[in-house]
Protein backbone atom coordinates (compact mmCIF):
# COMPACT_ATOMS: atom_id res chain seq x y z
CA UNK A 1 0.00 0.00 0.00
CA UNK A 2 1.47 3.63 -0.77
CA UNK A 3 0.56 6.49 0.92
CA UNK A 4 1.08 10.06 -0.18
CA UNK A 5 -0.08 13.49 0.92
CA UNK A 6 -1.14 16.27 -1.56
CA UNK A 7 -0.09 19.68 0.60
CA UNK A 8 2.96 20.21 2.61
CA UNK A 9 1.65 23.51 4.93
CA UNK A 10 0.45 23.05 8.68
CA UNK A 11 -1.51 19.48 8.34
CA UNK A 12 0.44 17.82 5.47
CA UNK A 13 3.40 18.64 7.51
CA UNK A 14 2.41 17.38 10.88
CA UNK A 15 0.82 13.88 9.13
CA UNK A 16 4.20 13.28 7.48
CA UNK A 17 6.17 13.59 10.92
CA UNK A 18 3.84 11.17 12.10
CA UNK A 19 4.38 8.48 8.95
CA UNK A 20 8.19 8.82 9.95
CA UNK A 21 7.30 8.20 13.77
CA UNK A 22 6.48 4.68 12.53
CA UNK A 23 8.74 4.30 9.60
CA UNK A 24 5.90 4.33 7.36
CA UNK A 25 7.03 5.64 4.14
CA UNK A 26 5.35 9.02 3.01
CA UNK A 27 5.17 10.99 -0.74
CA UNK A 28 3.99 14.43 -0.40
CA UNK A 29 3.60 17.33 -3.05
CA UNK A 30 3.26 20.73 -2.83
CA UNK A 31 2.82 23.73 -5.75
CA UNK A 32 5.94 25.53 -4.92
CA UNK A 33 8.09 22.04 -6.32
CA UNK A 34 10.15 19.51 -5.19
CA UNK A 35 13.27 22.19 -4.14
CA UNK A 36 11.40 22.90 -1.91
CA UNK A 37 10.71 20.44 0.08
CA UNK A 38 14.46 19.42 0.64
CA UNK A 39 14.44 21.16 3.90
CA UNK A 40 11.18 18.92 5.18
CA UNK A 41 12.81 15.33 3.88
CA UNK A 42 16.34 17.25 5.68
CA UNK A 43 14.11 16.91 9.18
CA UNK A 44 12.00 14.52 8.83
CA UNK A 45 14.32 11.85 6.85
CA UNK A 46 14.56 9.50 4.11
CA UNK A 47 10.97 8.07 4.66
CA UNK A 48 9.72 11.40 3.07
CA UNK A 49 10.12 11.51 -0.94
CA UNK A 50 9.16 14.42 -2.47
CA UNK A 51 7.32 13.72 -5.35
CA UNK A 52 5.44 15.90 -8.08
CA UNK A 53 1.47 16.65 -7.87
CA UNK A 54 0.39 14.08 -10.22
CA UNK A 55 2.49 11.44 -8.43
CA UNK A 56 0.96 12.05 -5.46
CA UNK A 57 -2.33 11.63 -6.91
CA UNK A 58 -1.29 7.86 -8.71
CA UNK A 59 -0.74 6.49 -4.88
CA UNK A 60 -3.00 3.92 -3.19
CA UNK A 61 -3.89 6.57 -0.23
CA UNK A 62 -3.88 10.03 -1.43
CA UNK A 63 -4.51 12.36 1.64
CA UNK A 64 -5.89 15.87 0.57
CA UNK A 65 -4.21 18.19 2.73
CA UNK A 66 -4.59 21.27 1.03
CA UNK A 67 -6.77 24.01 0.99
CA UNK A 68 -10.78 23.12 0.29
CA UNK A 69 -10.76 25.79 -2.56
CA UNK A 70 -7.92 24.05 -4.05
CA UNK A 71 -9.56 20.49 -4.20
CA UNK A 72 -11.19 20.88 -7.24
CA UNK A 73 -8.27 22.19 -9.32
CA UNK A 74 -5.53 19.86 -8.05
CA UNK A 75 -7.45 16.54 -8.24
CA UNK A 76 -9.07 17.14 -11.96
CA UNK A 77 -8.56 14.56 -14.92
CA UNK A 78 -7.48 11.73 -12.56
CA UNK A 79 -8.13 8.07 -13.27
CA UNK A 80 -9.20 6.52 -9.55
CA UNK A 81 -9.75 3.16 -10.10
CA UNK A 82 -11.33 2.82 -6.69
CA UNK A 83 -8.17 4.11 -5.06
CA UNK A 84 -8.88 6.07 -1.95
CA UNK A 85 -8.86 9.26 -1.30
CA UNK A 86 -8.77 10.68 2.49
CA UNK A 87 -10.08 14.24 2.63
CA UNK A 88 -8.61 16.04 5.65
CA UNK A 89 -9.80 19.35 4.59
CA UNK A 90 -12.06 22.06 6.45
CA UNK A 91 -14.67 24.03 4.36
CA UNK A 92 -14.07 27.01 6.22
CA UNK A 93 -13.80 30.96 5.06
CA UNK A 94 -10.50 33.00 6.53
CA UNK A 95 -9.97 35.20 7.74
CA UNK A 96 -13.23 35.17 9.51
CA UNK A 97 -12.22 31.07 10.44
CA UNK A 98 -15.85 30.69 10.18
CA UNK A 99 -18.02 27.59 8.49
CA UNK A 100 -18.21 27.86 4.40
CA UNK A 101 -21.79 28.36 3.81
CA UNK A 102 -22.28 24.85 1.47
CA UNK A 103 -26.35 25.18 0.97
CA UNK A 104 -26.83 22.14 2.62
CA UNK A 105 -24.32 19.95 0.90
CA UNK A 106 -20.93 18.50 3.57
CA UNK A 107 -17.58 19.17 2.86
CA UNK A 108 -16.41 15.62 1.65
CA UNK A 109 -19.72 14.94 -0.64
CA UNK A 110 -18.25 18.08 -2.34
CA UNK A 111 -14.87 16.52 -2.08
CA UNK A 112 -16.08 13.43 -2.95
CA UNK A 113 -17.91 14.96 -6.78
CA UNK A 114 -14.81 16.13 -7.43
CA UNK A 115 -12.88 12.87 -6.72
CA UNK A 116 -15.36 10.64 -9.41
CA UNK A 117 -14.42 6.79 -8.89
CA UNK A 118 -12.19 7.37 -5.60
CA UNK A 119 -13.30 5.86 -2.71
CA UNK A 120 -12.99 8.91 -0.39
CA UNK A 121 -12.92 8.63 3.77
CA UNK A 122 -13.09 11.89 6.01
CA UNK A 123 -10.26 11.89 8.19
CA UNK A 124 -7.20 13.83 9.94
CA UNK A 125 -9.34 16.79 9.99
CA UNK A 126 -10.63 17.39 13.26
CA UNK A 127 -7.56 18.09 15.61
CA UNK A 128 -5.68 21.71 14.95
CA UNK A 129 -1.88 20.48 13.02
CA UNK A 130 0.63 21.22 16.02
CA UNK A 131 -1.67 18.88 17.79
CA UNK A 132 -2.08 15.99 15.16
CA UNK A 133 1.69 16.11 14.31
CA UNK A 134 2.59 15.38 17.96
CA UNK A 135 2.94 12.22 19.78
CA UNK A 136 -0.44 10.87 20.16
CA UNK A 137 0.77 8.55 23.19
CA UNK A 138 -0.71 11.23 26.37
CA UNK A 139 -2.39 10.41 29.56
CA UNK A 140 -1.65 7.10 29.62
CA UNK A 141 -3.63 6.50 26.02
CA UNK A 142 -3.52 7.56 22.63
CA UNK A 143 -5.68 10.53 21.21
CA UNK A 144 -8.17 9.73 18.73
CA UNK A 145 -8.91 10.41 15.48
CA UNK A 146 -12.11 10.19 13.64
CA UNK A 147 -13.21 8.28 10.03
CA UNK A 148 -16.33 8.21 8.07
CA UNK A 149 -16.36 7.17 4.27
CA UNK A 150 -19.28 5.33 3.06
CA UNK A 151 -16.99 2.45 1.62
CA UNK A 152 -16.79 -0.20 4.34
CA UNK A 153 -13.77 -1.48 3.35
CA UNK A 154 -11.66 1.92 2.76
CA UNK A 155 -12.94 3.07 6.09
CA UNK A 156 -11.84 0.23 7.78
CA UNK A 157 -8.14 0.56 5.55
CA UNK A 158 -8.21 4.62 6.85
CA UNK A 159 -9.03 2.86 10.40
CA UNK A 160 -5.84 0.32 10.10
CA UNK A 161 -3.58 3.26 9.04
CA UNK A 162 -4.86 5.70 11.46
CA UNK A 163 -4.03 3.12 14.75
CA UNK A 164 -0.36 2.10 12.74
CA UNK A 165 0.26 5.76 12.90
CA UNK A 166 -0.48 5.69 16.97
CA UNK A 167 -3.57 7.26 17.24
CA UNK A 168 -7.10 5.60 18.68
CA UNK A 169 -9.20 5.70 15.74
CA UNK A 170 -13.35 6.35 16.21
CA UNK A 171 -15.25 4.53 13.17
CA UNK A 172 -18.08 7.45 12.39
CA UNK A 173 -19.82 5.33 9.46
CA UNK A 174 -21.10 6.82 6.78
CA UNK A 175 -20.32 10.24 5.18
CA UNK A 176 -24.16 11.73 6.55
CA UNK A 177 -23.25 11.06 9.79
CA UNK A 178 -20.13 10.97 10.78
CA UNK A 179 -18.71 13.39 8.10
CA UNK A 180 -21.11 15.89 9.21
CA UNK A 181 -19.94 15.45 12.92
CA UNK A 182 -16.62 15.55 11.54
CA UNK A 183 -16.84 18.51 9.23
CA UNK A 184 -15.51 22.06 10.34
CA UNK A 185 -19.31 22.77 12.31
CA UNK A 186 -19.74 19.40 13.42
CA UNK A 187 -19.69 18.10 16.65
CA UNK A 188 -16.42 16.60 16.80
CA UNK A 189 -14.35 19.02 15.02
CA UNK A 190 -11.77 20.80 16.67
CA UNK A 191 -11.76 18.84 20.19
CA UNK A 192 -8.90 16.86 21.62
CA UNK A 193 -10.10 13.60 22.83
CA UNK A 194 -8.30 10.39 24.35
CA UNK A 195 -8.94 6.96 24.53
CA UNK A 196 -7.46 5.77 27.89
CA UNK A 197 -6.18 2.53 28.61
N1 LIG B 1 -4.00 24.03 10.01
C1 LIG B 1 -4.79 23.31 10.78
O1 LIG B 1 -4.63 23.29 12.03
C2 LIG B 1 -5.87 22.47 10.15
C3 LIG B 1 -6.60 21.59 10.98
C4 LIG B 1 -7.53 20.73 10.41
C5 LIG B 1 -7.78 20.77 9.04
N2 LIG B 1 -7.09 21.66 8.26
C6 LIG B 1 -7.39 21.68 6.83
O2 LIG B 1 -6.29 21.06 6.16
C7 LIG B 1 -6.11 21.65 4.87
C8 LIG B 1 -4.69 22.15 4.79
O3 LIG B 1 -4.54 23.15 5.79
P1 LIG B 1 -3.09 23.72 6.16
O4 LIG B 1 -3.29 24.51 7.39
O5 LIG B 1 -2.11 22.63 6.10
O6 LIG B 1 -2.87 24.73 4.94
P2 LIG B 1 -1.49 25.41 4.50
O7 LIG B 1 -0.54 25.41 5.63
O8 LIG B 1 -1.89 26.68 3.86
O9 LIG B 1 -0.92 24.39 3.40
C9 LIG B 1 -1.64 24.15 2.21
C10 LIG B 1 -0.77 23.29 1.33
O10 LIG B 1 -1.52 22.95 0.18
C11 LIG B 1 -0.65 23.07 -0.93
N3 LIG B 1 -1.44 23.23 -2.13
C12 LIG B 1 -2.39 24.15 -2.41
N4 LIG B 1 -2.91 23.94 -3.64
C13 LIG B 1 -2.27 22.83 -4.12
C14 LIG B 1 -2.35 22.11 -5.34
N5 LIG B 1 -3.19 22.47 -6.30
N6 LIG B 1 -1.52 21.05 -5.52
C15 LIG B 1 -0.65 20.68 -4.55
N7 LIG B 1 -0.55 21.32 -3.37
C16 LIG B 1 -1.34 22.39 -3.17
C17 LIG B 1 0.21 24.26 -0.63
O11 LIG B 1 1.37 24.21 -1.44
P3 LIG B 1 2.37 25.50 -1.55
O12 LIG B 1 2.82 25.81 -0.17
O13 LIG B 1 3.47 25.04 -2.44
O14 LIG B 1 1.53 26.59 -2.15
C18 LIG B 1 0.52 23.98 0.84
O15 LIG B 1 1.60 23.09 0.96
C19 LIG B 1 -7.16 22.76 4.75
O16 LIG B 1 -8.27 22.29 4.06
C20 LIG B 1 -7.51 23.06 6.20
O17 LIG B 1 -8.82 23.60 6.34
C21 LIG B 1 -6.14 22.51 8.77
Amino acid sequence: MTYAILGSGAIGTALARRFVAKGIDIAIANTKGLESLAGLVRELGSNVTPVTASEVLQADVVILAVPFDAVQNAVKDVEWDSRIVVDATNAVDLPAFTPRDLKGRLSTEIVADAVPGARVVKAFNTLQAATLGADPAVLGGRRVLFVSGDDPSARLAVVGLVERLGFAAVDLGGIAEGGRAQQFDGGVSGKEFVQLG
